[in-house]
């Protein structure tokens, strides 16, 4: 008998799940996947712990009925960080998390000084000054955090120019590597999915060569282990947002990565799917 393909929901407020998607979209793993963006909420990284803690697990618990994921992967560190036990409390489905990579970062500095941009939610939880402490104890971390790369990876998909896109990237950089012993910054996590999105012009906004470090394909790895996933070709499925009409600008990005099915997410509490023309 053959197993039906498994369903991935990969979730995050905005584009920054993209990331994740790609990465597990390009892991050879035979996988339905499905998108969820709460945008309508977006920035998360300016949202307090306790809404995050009553949101996330709502509106997952809702899309999890419509779509009855095998698998969610919350494809944002801000929610992961604070959220994870309340999604696995309230979802009967295995849940994948992001964590900030910290610990590949700990190996790879020669420097001993580590760059860590995240949202400024995300930079300050005491979720991650416990990563740091196991397993970065003894090298310097310059922490970083900005709603404003949140904000341009969001602009760069809906199409804004790439003169914009620089901009917010050299001032993320001008901060982080301007902060006190940033010049030894030689390793830099990326704590937001959204920054992945971003990685090229980081890359060239940084006063030298740093390696950029990411969550995705450990995520990717985590999902094809969880769902012994056969190898195979991705299949794209339903995109849906919670602020369809603002994400619209998007919706390119979406469809150039394989999504033609486009859903709206109803206001909460009762987050009801429905389909949304393009
Ligand atoms: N992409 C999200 C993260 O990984 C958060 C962006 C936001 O909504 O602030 O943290």
């Amino acid at each position: 008998m053959v197993n039906a393909v498994k369903r991935v929901l990969v979730f995050d407020s905005g584009v920054g799940g993209l990331s994740v998607l790609d990465a597990i979209a390009t892991s050879g793993a035979q996988l339905q996947l499905d998108y969820l963006a709460d945008n309508a909420w977006l920035p998360y990284g300016l949202k307090s712990d306790a809404q995050l803690r009553e949101r996330v697990p709502a509106l997952l618990s809702r899309v999890n009925e419509d779509w009855a994921p095998d698998l969610i992967v919350v494809a944002c560190n801000t929610a992961s960080t604070i959220a994870l036990e309340a999604v696995r409390a309230a979802l009967p489905v295995p849940i994948v998390g992001v964590v900030p990579p910290i610990k590949p970062a700990a190996a790879l500095t020669r420097t001993g000084v580590i760059g860590l941009l995240a949202t400024p939610a995300t930079v300050q939880r005491p979720y991650t000054n416990e990563l740091i402490a196991q397993f970065a104890a003894g090298k310097r971390v310059i922490r970083l955090g900005s709603a404003a790369l949140v904000e341009a990876a969001e602009r760069k998909l809906a199409g804004a120019p790439e003169s914009e896109v620089a901009q917010a990237a050299a001032q993320a950089c001008s901060e982080l590597f301007g902060a006190p012993g940033g010049a030894e910054i030689d390793v830099v996590a990326l704590a937001c999915t959204h920054f992945p999105l971003l990685a090229r012009q980081l890359a060239a906004a940084a006063p030298r060569p740093c390696v950029w470090l990411d969550s995705g394909e450990a995520i990717a790895r985590r999902v094809r282990q969880l769902l012994i996933a056969p190898r195979g070709r991705p299949q794209l499925r339903q995109a849906a947002f919670t602020d369809a009409a603002a994400m619209r600008p998007a919706f390119p990005a979406f469809q150039g990565r394989g999504f033609a099915d486009f859903q709206s997410v109803g206001p909460a509490p009762y987050f009801s799917t429905a389909p949304t023309d393009f």
